[in-house]
């Protein structure tokens, strides 16, 4: 992401944004790895129009900003963000339940594992697979978040997409580009935000939905550490996994700092307390070394580092 070469101008930001205006908000508590320093500035956004209403503002004035959902697969720098935070709270869900096939719209700063609870809920299969992900549906559409076989590519109908030149647009299948991990959005970072999704889903008894979701919580809490980190550190290389590289070149429970490469799973980089950015950032830039040198593979973040990085 791109790093903010200048100081906000605080005045003209405070005479658009008034009280919704927060300064020096410290950042770590909004990530799953409680790892990070200060945004210069954060505004919260309750819904899709505030979201659509403030990126315009802030567009039209020239101001780049972050946006923030669940923090959960994003590594905030030690110095912070020297710009403007946006966090999404944008969480309304409607299902629309007498359609053919049923489906819900969801505004982007839904928690993802949250929904696909409701769903389970209204008895409505589709996205067992997402139990227990933790990030936003936005960051999910995102970066097309997958697990257990499915992913975001699986049962996005549309998304509405608040494009910075063309406004609001619907966007579908093929507009997102989805690729393993990635997405057009993705790909242009900065140039289009997610306001909502409208997944598809299927009528399902409930207890082979259950069933299904329970499958899945049981691997995750098998195979996944449940301190906090940052979900899967790398991307899985073409027939691979990233995983089982970092395990093979011997780096589980690896530490620096108090940042550790989980003892469980080589691909979870855990936060044991106090742990800061550079810590992790340097277990990263280790094993991104130690698997160049061993296999010949080059490991691809999955994460985003945010804010201001030195390399
Ligand atoms: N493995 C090892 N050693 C390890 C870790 C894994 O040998 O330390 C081996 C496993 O034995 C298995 C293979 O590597 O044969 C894959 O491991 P796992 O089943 O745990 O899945 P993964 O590829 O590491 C992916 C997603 C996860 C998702 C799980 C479950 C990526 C990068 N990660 O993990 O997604 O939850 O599958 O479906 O695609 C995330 O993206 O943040 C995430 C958590």
């Amino acid at each position: 992401m791109d790093v903010m070469a200048h100081l906000l101008p605080i005045k003209e930001l405070r005479a658009a944004f008034k009280d919704r205006l927060l300064e020096a908000v410290p950042l770590a508590p909004y990530t799953s790895a409680r790892i990070g320093g200060s945004a210069e500035a954060l505004i919260v956004v309750h819904n899709a129009d505030e979201l659509a209403d403030t990126a315009l503002h802030l567009w039209e004035i020239g101001i780049e900003f972050v946006i923030l959902g669940g923090g959960s697969n994003v590594l905030v720098s030690d110095s912070g963000i020297q710009g403007l935070v946006l966090l999404n709270k944008a969480r309304k869900v409607r299902f629309n339940e007498t359609s053919e096939p049923p489906s819900v719209y969801a505004e982007s700063g839904i928690n993802f594992g949250a929904l696909a609870r409701q769903a389970a809920q209204k008895e409505f299969s589709g996205l067992e697979w997402a139990a227990g992900i933790p990030g936003t549906l936005g960051g999910a559409v995102f970066g097309n978040a997958g697990a257990h076989g499915g992913d975001m590519y699986g049962c996005l109908k549309v998304a509405e997409i608040l494009h910075r030149e063309k406004g609001k647009q619907t966007w579908s299948l093929d507009d997102l580009d989805f690729t393993y991990r990635s997405s057009a959005l993705k790909n242009k970072a900065g140039q289009a935000l997610v306001l909502s999704a409208t997944l598809l889903l299927a009528r399902e008894k409930p207890e082979i939905i259950e069933e299904k979701m329970k499958k899945n919580l049981k691997h995750r809490r098998k195979t996944q550490p449940p301190g906090a980190s940052m979900g899967s550190m790398f991307k899985n290389p073409l027939g691979d996994y990233a995983g089982r590289l970092i395990d093979a070149a011997g780096l589980k429970g690896k530490q620096i700092g108090a940042a550790q490469i989980s003892p469980l799973h080589g691909n979870f980089f855990i936060n044991q307390g106090e742990a800061s950015a550079s810590d992790v950032k340097a277990l990263i830039d280790l094993a991104q070394k130690t698997v160049a040198d061993q296999f010949g593979v080059n490991l691809e973040l999955e994460i985003e580092l945010i804010g201001e990085w030195n390399s």
